[in-house]
């Protein structure tokens, strides 16, 4: 059985080194050997945990964020959700469970590359290998999609400017980086001290915006992602580039292809020159502001009535106050960034 490395050493060997973002690609969404069609999984027992994975809470909050959105919107029917990057399903089933007003009129679409990963999907959704290509009246959520996108590896240094990493075979028969020419470049760059500086470049994810952006007639598009606020923030780090495998970091992004989750912070700045969003905000006060408090609120008087009892309302209710703990989290998920473009 041919394994992801010796189909990417053949593919080399055809058509030269591979740029970095083809390599990213099939380690991640090769759909037999891929990362996304075998181990990759978000949850608890999964190779990491999202916010949507912490548990119903998140899907809660969204549910009526969706509410008062479809209720500013006029109430429409259909209502589209375009759950991008929708992994298992988890958002979709949680946003359910939750009840929403919207519910009557929810057409829920969960767009999800790996055939592996949408045959969990519930029933009662539709489920998409892509965008769907007709206008939408409703919101387009991604969360911790932008940064499984395929990105490009930026090289600069003082003698030769840009250049991109691409992936070639070493002698000893191991992956290896080659700098090659690249489309990149930016006059702004500004490298202080540093004589070479390692940048993320992310057109898949600029590209999937301008899509998103294009698709909602009215409503939203809302990213939640960890990100990179200022773009070359780590420009003097070895590599900003973060591989994950088993909860724990994995090594380097050119190891065991296929075996391990390849990402990067998303840039917001190259979010922002799509089209300036009207809300940037950390996912700590985004989930404020849109009613995680009275929740947790509500789930503490029924920790308080019912800790005696220890039936499944109670435990309920306490794990929602660990959840939030989690999902608030400064130093973790709390910090990600949410951004919120309006039509
Ligand atoms: C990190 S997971 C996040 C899953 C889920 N949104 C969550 O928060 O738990 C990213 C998911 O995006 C999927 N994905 C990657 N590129 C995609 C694309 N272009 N269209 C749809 N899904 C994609 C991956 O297969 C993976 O399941």
């Amino acid at each position: 059985m041919s394994t992801l490395s010796s189909l990417l050493r053949d593919r080399i060997d055809e058509q030269g080194p591979l740029p970095f973002s083809t390599f990213m690609d099939l380690a991640l969404y090769h759909p037999d050997l891929g990362f996304y069609a075998t181990s990759g999984q978000a949850g608890r027992r999964g190779d990491f945990v999202t916010s949507v994975e912490v548990g119903p809470l998140f899907g809660q909050v969204m549910a009526d964020y969706l509410d008062r959105l479809w209720t500013e919107l006029g109430r429409p029917a259909p209502f589209t959700i375009v759950d991008a990057g929708a992994g298992p399903g988890t958002l979709a089933r949680t946003i359910r469970a939750a009840g929403p007003a919207c519910a009557e009129a929810l057409d829920y679409v969960a767009v999800e590359r790996s055939a592996h990963q949408r045959s969990q999907h519930p029933d009662g959704i539709r489920s998409l290998p892509d965008l769907p290509t007709a206008p939408i009246v409703g919101a387009i959520v991604a969360n911790e999609l932008l940064d499984n996108l395929a990105f490009e590896i930026v090289h600069w240094d003082i003698e030769v400017g840009f250049r991109q990493v691409a992936v070639m075979v070493d002698s000893a028969g191991e992956f290896a980086e080659v700098l090659t020419p690249t489309e990149f470049n930016d006059p702004a760059f500004d490298p202080g001290e540093a004589r070479s500086a390692r940048l993320v470049w992310q057109p898949a994810a600029t590209r999937w915006l301008q899509t998103a952006l294009d698709l909602v007639e009215r409503g939203r598009v809302l990213v939640l992602d960890y990100t990179n606020r200022s773009v070359y923030a780590d420009h003097r780090a070895a590599s900003p580039i973060r591989t994950y495998r088993d909860h724990r970091s994995g090594s380097g992004p050119l190891d065991r292809p296929g075996e391990q989750d390849i990402t990067a912070d998303v840039q917001v700045r190259d979010l922002i020159a799509v089209e300036p969003p009207a809300l940037i905000a950390t996912q700590a006060d985004w989930l404020r502001a849109n009613g995680i408090d009275d929740l947790v609120a509500e789930g503490k008087r029924v920790w308080a009535d019912r800790a005696g009892i220890g039936d499944l309302a109670a435990l309920k209710a306490r794990s929602r106050i660990g959840e939030a703990e989690a999902l608030l989290d400064p130093d973790g998920l709390g910090a990600f960034t949410v951004l919120e473009w309006r039509r």
